[in-house]
Formats: structure tokens, C-alpha cells, sequence
């Protein structure tokens, strides 16, 4: 399918989405929030996909949403039409994906790369919440995923100070798992998304749940929750698969039941 902001692309089991509104650093309009949530929607429901990059371009993965589309945008507007809602659905993607972030990550391009799994940034990335120089705060939940991702002191410097982190702050505080260089950002993340696409779908898809469940709950119900979702998986045709692969020395060949 064809999208007017988007270059969708498959290799073999995994799904590649470039961000493409070069003219506009990527700036997130409604038209890219839309069609976002369509191509999530189709990755997550065609059972030959099994991981997904976001990228953007080298100078920006993406700058913003788009101011010139949200200046003479009201609080009614806003909120009747329920502006940014889309992005919940992105981030209710069941199966994984990665961001491949080079140069700007700023505003709701930070919030987008942050809603995704992890994040594999190029050694160019630069992220920041500069919202506040606009009469604004983050509102594609810059202030909640910044401030569990790199703690309070930094998150509440950059948005408030609206100042950017580069890649290399980025990796030490926690906002991104990996830096690499420019030149071998796709390669690396297409790899790391091969490697994610060959293991069993459903493990890969409990193992999701079960971190994500840390930022939403205690940690005793979130062990319960963990112990439940592996109690689950011992009943897959998968775990017995996976497991007598291991003893006879090959690799999984995976049902995905
Ligand atoms: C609309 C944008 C844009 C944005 C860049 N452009 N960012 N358009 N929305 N967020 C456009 C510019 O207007 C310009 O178009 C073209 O992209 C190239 O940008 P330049 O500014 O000329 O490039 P450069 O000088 O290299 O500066 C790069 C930059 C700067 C530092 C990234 O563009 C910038 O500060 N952008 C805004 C960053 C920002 O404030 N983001 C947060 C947005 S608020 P023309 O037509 O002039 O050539 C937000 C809220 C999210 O994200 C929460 C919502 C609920």
C-alpha cells in the first residue's frame, strides 16, 4: 500500500518505514499521524511481518509535529478533535519495532522515537523537548517517557531549558540503547530487526508486554505478571520447539502457536 508521507518496504520478515516529508524535516502533520497508524496497523496484522524500523532521513528523523499546521490550531480545536490521539495506537503495536534515529529528534519526533521499543541512534541524532520555546509542553508523552527514560534532573532540564542531548548523552543517560555511526545506522537496525524477526513470534511479543509492564505497575504485581505470561508460553508449541532445538544443537523452527 501507498502512503503519501511514508516509503514502506519489506526485507523478507521485517518492515521498513521511512518517515518522507523532506521539504518539512519530517514535521509530523496529520496526514503523517494518519498515515502511521495505518502502516502500524498493517504490520501488526500480516503475520509474515515480524519486526519494524522507523527511520527518517540523515538530518532529521523527525523535527516536530507540525507548528505551521498547529499555530492557528485552539484548545477547542485540540481537544474536540482529539489532536494526537493516533499515536495511541501506534504505541499499542503489539509486536516490536525499533527506531533508527539520525540527526533531529525533537518535539513529537523525540515523543514518536520514544513510543518505540528501543532506539538505535546514529552518532549525528540529536533529541530535545524544545516545545517550552513555544508556549508549549510536550504533548505526545515527551514529559512522562523522557523522565522514565533518562530520569528527572535531565528530562526536566531539556524541557524546560528546551536544550538537546546528543547521541553520545543520549546512550549514557538511557534514552538509547546503542549509538552507531551514521553511514551504518539502517544496516545495524535492519540487522538487529532480522535477528528479532527469527525468534518465535509470540515469546517476542510476551517478552514486549513484560517490560513494557514495568513502567505500569508495581514490582511485585509486574513479577506476577512476567511469571503468568512464562507459565502461558510453556503451553506453546514454540517453547517445546525452542527447547529441543537447543538440545539437539539447531536452530528453532518456529509455528508461531
Ligand atoms: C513545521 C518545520 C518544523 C516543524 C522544521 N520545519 N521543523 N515545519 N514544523 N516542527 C521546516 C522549516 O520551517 C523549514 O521550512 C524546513 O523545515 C527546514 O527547516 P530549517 O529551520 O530551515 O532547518 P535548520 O535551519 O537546519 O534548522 C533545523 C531545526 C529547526 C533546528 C530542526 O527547523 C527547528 O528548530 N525546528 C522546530 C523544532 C521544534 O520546535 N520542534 C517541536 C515542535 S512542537 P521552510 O518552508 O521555511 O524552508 C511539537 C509538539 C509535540 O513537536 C506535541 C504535540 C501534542
Amino acid at each position: 500500500m501507498a502512503y503519501e508521507t511514508l516509503l514502506v518496504e519489506t526485507h523478507g520478515a521485517v518492515t521498513l518505514i521511512r518517515l518522507n516529508r523532506p521539504q518539512a524535516l519530517n514535521a509530523l502533520n496529520s496526514q503523517v499521524q494518519k498515515d502511521l497508524v495505518a502502516a502500524f496497523a498493517a504490520y501488526d496484522a500480516d503475520s509474515t511481518q515480524r519486526c519494524l524500523v522507523l527511520t527518517g532521513s540523515e538530518k532529521a528523523f523527525a523535527a516536530g509535529a507540525d507548528i505551521k499546521e498547529m499555530q492557528p490550531l485552539s484548545f477547542a480545536d485540540m481537544y474536540g478533535q482529539n489532536f494526537f490521539a493516533g499515536y495511541e495506537q501506534v504505541t499499542a503495536t503489539r509486536k516490536p519495532w525499533i527506531a533508527a534515529v539520525a540527526g533531529f529528534a525533537l518535539g513529537g519526533g523525540c515523543e514518536l522515537a520514544m513510543m518505540a521499543d528501543y532506539i538505535i541512534a546514529a552518532d549525528t541524532a540529536k533529541f530535545g523537548q524544545p516545545e517550552v520555546k513555544l508556549g508549549v509542553l510536550p504533548g505526545m508523552g515527551g514529559s512522562q517517557r523522557l523522565t522514565r527514560a533518562v530520569g528527572k534532573a535531565k528530562a526536566m532540564q531539556m524541557c524546560l531549558t528546551g536544550r538537546f542531548m546528543d547521541a553520545a548523552e543520549a546512550e549514557s543517560a538511557g534514552l538509547v540503547a546503542q549509538v552507531v555511526p551514521a553511514a551504518g545506522l539502517l544496516d545495524e537496525a535492519l540487522k538487529q530487526a532480522q535477528a528479532i524477526a527469527d525468534m518465535a513470534p509470540l515469546a517476542a511479543i510476551a517478552n514486549k508486554e513484560a517490560v513494557n509492564a514495568a513502567f505500569e505497575t508495581t514490582l511485585s504485581t509486574g513479577v506476577h505478571f512476567e511469571r503468568r505470561l512464562f507459565n502461558a508460553l510453556c503451553s506453546t508449541a514454540d517453547k517445546v520447539e525452542g527447547m529441543a532445538a537447543f538440545s539437539e544443537k539447531r536452530k528453532g523452527v518456529w509455528r508461531g502457536a
